[in-house]
């Protein structure tokens, strides 16, 4: 027991104090996690290295000694297998040099069987006899160095130390003699112990490369559609510091063959768990860069456009409703039907203020006339507008609702003659309230948080801070893994 103490306070007198602040090169998505958020990590970790424990076997021990009296004792001890392990307390510290986990004061309840056979001259056929006993482990010490560093895009998790020191071993005899339990006591208990403690040690390695397998396996880059996909990179190594991990990942979205080189962002970011006062487990940060580059990579795409053939009012999707307003089009088209023809002429310019996320577009509406299977253009109107979207969370669901703040519209060409700009700012407004808000909004309705595992975000908050949007979150399980079942299809 004092060993390990001494060992593992080695590691933490190793481990420096360092700045919670430090920049990522490129990272546009961070990921903070807090002391809080590190405990249910940790707990976490705990009660699935207890899973893969309970259950080990243990290898065979056999052993052969003399007792007074009795005579030459051959003594197998078998099917030694740990049946529960109960943690009392455990510890995750943070340094540079890596993630210290410690657990103290753990109860190990073990059973096995038992068998001898005695032989003494007085006894030339000698005597056999067989049972079970239970072990019970208590005070047992378990810590383990982690550390963790990017390699390649991904993250790799590694064993830098580890040790598992078993305090007391008392063992119950069903059965046997009074002999047999000293022997036992004597010759057997620091063998069981150190057999223990190397079960657990060795489950504590293959867990972590386990782990890190998992970890290894994350992909890169994640598609989204056939041609748009969100790059998952790590970027720099994980930033330690004595109240948390923070992580990043690249995060820009990118064309199968283009890249997004942003032009704004140039100074790195500082790391920070605070999340307004609220203990959270993890702060999610998203740069306004990775909605620029979304807008890019789907503007170049060719995305954004939409046709509207449908409208609360559809007598003005038809040449007819015109009739009075613009006689020139129901002269030359009577009694079409018409479409209309959304289409963004540039990137939208998406902002990250202090309150919401502001985006400013320019589209061209172009009004079809469809006349014998033949989509004909009439008239082309260009719009620019402003709208804001507020973010919000419902359940585990991330939801947008996009407000229209202004537009202004102006006649870019047409082939039915001028058109009043009274009329034109009444059909746009029409046509973005009615159609093209209700379109987006719904679209921007219940997009699912990533669950993983059954583990999704719980009670999260969102956080405004140019140019930054944050999410600060608890993390528990919600058993819905829909989301990792349906999106995993997409994982390349
Ligand atoms: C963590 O480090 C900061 C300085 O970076 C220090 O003020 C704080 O007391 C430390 N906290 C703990 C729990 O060691
Ligand atoms: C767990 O630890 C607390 C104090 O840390 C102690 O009072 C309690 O007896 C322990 N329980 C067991 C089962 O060891
Ligand atoms: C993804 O991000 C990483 C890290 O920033 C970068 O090295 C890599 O080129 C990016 N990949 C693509 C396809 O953009
Ligand atoms: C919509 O208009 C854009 C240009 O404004 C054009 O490229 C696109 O083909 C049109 N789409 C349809 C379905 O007419
Ligand atoms: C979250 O979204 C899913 C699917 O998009 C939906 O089935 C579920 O009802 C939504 N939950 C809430 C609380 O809105």
């Amino acid at each position: 027991m004092k060993l390990l103490n001494l060992f593992f306070l080695s590691h933490l007198l190793l481990i420096p104090t360092i700045a919670s602040n430090q920049p990522f090169e490129d990272g546009f998505i961070s990921g903070v996690i807090s002391n809080k958020g590190l405990d249910f990590a940790k707990d976490l970790l705990i009660e699935k290295g207890i899973e893969t424990i309970v259950f080990v076997k243990l290898p065979k021990i056999e052993n052969t000694a003399y007792v007074p009296l009795v005579g030459n004792a051959k003594v197998t001890l078998s099917d030694i297998m740990i049946k529960d392990v109960q943690v009392n307390t455990s510890n995750i510290m943070i340094g540079e040099s890596g993630i210290v986990v410690v657990v103290t004061g753990a109860i190990v309840d073990l059973s096995m069987k038992w068998k001898y056979t005695v032989s003494s001259w007085l006894l030339p056929f000698g005597i056999s006899d067989s049972g079970t006993a239970s072990i019970k482990v208590t005070g047992m010490q378990v810590g383990l160095t982690l550390n963790l560093k990017s390699k390649d895009g991904t993250l790799k998790l590694s064993l830098l130390d580890h040790g598992c020191y078993v305090g007391d071993l008392s063992i119950k005899l069903d059965g046997g003699a009074a002999w047999l339990y000293q022997l036992l006591v004597d010759a057997f208990q620091d063998i069981i112990a150190s057999s223990v403690e190397e079960a657990i040690s060795d489950q504590i390695t293959e867990g972590i490369v386990k782990l890190d397998n998992i970890l290894q396996a994350l992909p890169k880059q994640v598609s989204l559609d056939k041609t748009v996909s969100l790059n998952v990179s790590f970027v720099g190594n994980p930033v330690l510091s004595n109240s948390s991990i923070a992580i990043a990942i690249n995060g820009l979205f990118a064309r199968t063959s283009e890249v997004f080189v942003p032009q704004s962002y140039k100074n790195g970011f500082k790391v920070s768990s605070a999340c307004g006062g609220l203990p959270k487990m993890i702060k999610v940060s998203i740069h306004e860069d990775v909605f620029k580059s979304a807008s890019l990579v789907y503007f170049n795409a060719g995305k954004l456009q939409m046709v509207i053939d449908e409208l609360h009012d559809q007598a003005l999707l038809n040449t007819a409703g015109w009739r009075f307003i613009v006689p020139q089009l129901y002269k030359r088209y009577p009694n079409d039907d018409m479409q209309i023809n959304i289409s963004a002429s540039s990137p939208p310019v998406i902002q990250v203020s202090y309150q919401d996320i502001g985006a400013t577009l320019s589209v061209d509406i172009t009004i079809d006339v469809l006349e014998g299977g033949e989509i004909i253009p009439v008239a082309c109107i260009s719009v620019d507008v402003s709208a804001s979207c507020g973010v919000e969370i419902i359940g585990n669901n991330l939801s947008g609702s996009l407000k229209l703040q202004q537009f202004s519209a102006y006649l870019k060409w047409s082939k039915i003659g001028k058109l009043h700009i009274r009329l034109i700012q009444s059909l746009i407004s029409s046509v973005l309230k009615t159609a093209v808000l209700p379109y987006l909004n719904h679209q921007l309705k219940s997009l699912p948080l990533p669950n993983i595992d059954g583990y999704g975000f719980q009670n999260t908050v969102i956080l405004y801070n140019y140019p930054w949007i944050s999410l600060c979150s608890d993390f528990s399980f919600t058993e819905d893994d829909y989301y990792f079942i349906q999106h995993s299809n997409y994982v390349s």
